[in-house]
């Protein structure tokens, strides 16, 4: 399908995008009204920076907002909404089912292997405890995961059997190294 999808010209799938049928009007009418409301946080989201408020917030949509405003500041072409909507789109797409349909898989492996699930329990618990002593919200360093080799194997695994990604559509125009640590 991958290949195939190589093949069809960007102005055929813009032409099926535009198809009288109810369900493309209806993803289209969704869409329209994704991008609306998009567009007025993000407007928002650069009226309030233009005020000096969200200083200290670093979530994406600030930080790109942030990052418009700056560069307008300093006679550079600021990002455009659109910009910003796309940005936030693609991660969007990009970072929530690959990491919930992981994390789902990887749950349902353990699950139908009880041994297995005990030992990355066991570890998790020796470093960081219980929900019982501990304040989960408080979180925790992304160091800490270096001291959970068996739990990597866990994530590492899962990844192998459940790739979220499984192939692309972007081939390579020419060979390149991928450097390994
Ligand atoms: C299990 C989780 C994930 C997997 C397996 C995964 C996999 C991938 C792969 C294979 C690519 C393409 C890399 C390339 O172009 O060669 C990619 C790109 C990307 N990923 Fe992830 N990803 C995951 C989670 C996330 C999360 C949580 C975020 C953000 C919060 C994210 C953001 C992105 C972005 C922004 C790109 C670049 C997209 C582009 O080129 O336009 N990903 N990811």
């Amino acid at each position: 399908m991958n290949a195939i999808m190589l093949y069809v010209p960007s102005w055929l799938i813009h032409v099926t995008h535009k198809l009288p049928f109810p369900a493309i009007k209806k993803f289209q009418h969704a869409k329209a009204a994704a991008r609306k409301y998009a567009i007025n946080m993000i407007e928002d989201e650069k009226r309030q920076i233009s005020l000096d408020k969200y200083r200290g917030d670093n979530d994406l949509i600030t930080v790109l907002a942030k990052a418009s405003v700056a560069r307008g500041k300093m006679a550079m072409d600021p990002l455009t909404d659109k910009e910003i909507h796309h940005q936030l789109t693609t991660f969007f797409m990009a970072g929530l089912e690959t990491a919930a349909n992981t994390v789902s898989f990887g749950f349902i492996d353990l699950a139908q292997h009880p041994a297995v699930q005990a030992k990355p329990y066991e570890e998790v618990k020796s470093i960081l405890g219980s929900a019982e002593d501990r304040d989960l919200a408080e979180g925790f360093h992304f160091s800490v995961l270096d001291t959970m080799p068996y739990l990597i194997a866990v994530i590492n695994e899962t990844l192998r059997l459940h790739g979220a990604v499984h192939s692309m559509i972007l081939m390579a125009t020419e060979d390149n190294v991928v450097p390994l640590l």
